[in-house]
């Protein structure tokens, strides 16, 4: 079946619903055993079917049947979060003693709080490489893990994953990328050399700023019993109205991102062509340094990119977000609405450079009329130069 069939069709089994259409929620704790011996059998299994609440219920393995199946993996774990994705994934695959090479541009809190907190705590070795360099002489016999997120984080480099992901193997070491922005429908990771692919479910598969969930996906049993079982001893679990948001949001990932890609794409091609604007940062533009690597091996592009403005003061950059109508100031992103808030791409990079620039600012362009956030930005950038 072809992805948008997968979308609509995975995931759901009517038949055993009394033909009603989506799953149902299962809020659940105690599951009952009807005997001594399928309640001492339950302990036995590893993670297999319904056991108790924390480990999944029907709804749980909806969602994560029909992510597994757009991204052609073995088995998906869910978690409550994006971060919870991340953390709980490198914890299952590190230990004291080991070695991660982590990209230079990875989103700040798996940075912060996954590797130099959580990671470093755990006597784990964090090397963070240049995204334009890759991983070439920095493998140590310890390493375990290569992370990565293409395109990076606020300053959206590409990165040769299928290069990166063949040096990291015959290191021994596993892949993990996470791919929030591109989402299975535009870069099928595992298809590319990535072992382990995680995607912050709160953005574009939950796609109403309204979900907080994780999902990671992997290649093997083993990689799923160790996350699963990470995951568990953490005690972290999705909540089930989340799931079944999750999987909700799933069935129109398809023609969101087309229009999200499709404004996404006009909105930064209007920018760069602004005297405010000194760069944008967005793969699908044919001068983007990345642009080659992005059409060789994504099949899209989502609505997120960065913009780097022409040298003013703080004050203006407050006078533009502070009057935008349609663009909101928030975190997160791959909602339905437009957001746009101030970056500093450079704070946390220690093996590449950032040159020194005007103010950064990173967009999602969500789903509104194009003239009408065109008009919004216009007003937006005449208030820079007024300021
Ligand atoms: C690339 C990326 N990964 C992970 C996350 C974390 O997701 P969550 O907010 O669900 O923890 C984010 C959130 O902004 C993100 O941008």
């Amino acid at each position: 079946m072809k992805k948008d069939t997968l979308l609509v069709h995975k995931g759901r089994s009517p038949g055993d619903n009394h033909g009603i259409v989506n799953p149902p929620v299962y809020h659940a704790s105690t599951v009952i055993s009807p005997t001594l011996a399928e309640f001492e059998a339950k302990d036995r299994k590893a993670f297999e079917g319904v056991q108790y609440g924390r480990t999944g219920t029907p709804t749980t393995f909806a969602l994560e049947e029909a992510v597994t199946a757009l991204y052609g993996g073995h088995k998906t774990v869910s978690l409550s979060s994006g971060l919870a994705a991340v953390s709980v994934s490198m914890l299952a695959m590190l230990k004291q003693g080991d070695h991660a090479l982590v990209a230079d541009n990875v989103y700040g809190p798996t940075r912060v709080r996954t590797c130099d907190g959580l990671l470093r705590r755990s006597g784990v070795d964090v090397t963070y490489f240049d995204p334009a360099q890759g991983i070439g002489g920095l493998l140590k016999p310890e390493t375990r893990v290569v992370f990565f997120e293409s395109p990076g984080s606020l300053t959206f480099e590409m990165l040769d994953v299928p290069a990166i992901a063949a040096v990291a193997h015959d290191a021994g070491a596993v892949v993990l990328m996470d791919n929030t922005w591109a989402t299975p429908l535009f870069f099928r990771a595992l298809d590319h050399g990535v072992d382990i692919v995680i995607e912050a479910a709160t953005k574009y598969i939950g796609g109403h700023a309204d979900v907080m969930l994780g999902v990671v996906t992997v290649s093997t049993e083993e990689q799923f019993q160790q996350i699963k079982w990470t995951a568990n001893a953490l005690g972290n679990c999705p909540g089930p109205d989340d799931c079944y948001l999750g999987l909700r949001g799933l069935r129109t990932l398809s023609v969101r991102l087309e229009r999200h890609q499709r404004n996404a794409l006009k909105v930064a091609e209007w920018l760069q062509a602004r005297p405010e604007v000194d760069r944008v940062l967005y793969p699908a533009l044919p001068d983007d340094p990345g642009h080659d690597l992005w059409k060789r091996d994504f099949t899209g592009a989502s609505g997120l990119f960065g913009v780097v403005l022409k040298d003013v003061s703080k004050d203006a950059v407050a006078k533009m977000l502070d009057g935008m109508d349609l663009f909101a100031m928030g975190a997160s992103w791959g909602g339905y609405e437009s957001l746009m808030i101030p970056t500093d791409p450079g704070r946390y990079r220690s093996a590449s450079e950032w040159p020194p620039a005007g103010p950064s600012l990173r967009l999602h362009i969500g789903l509104e009329d194009l003239d009408d956030l065109i008009e919004d930005l216009e007003k937006g950038l005449g208030r820079l130069t007024s300021a």
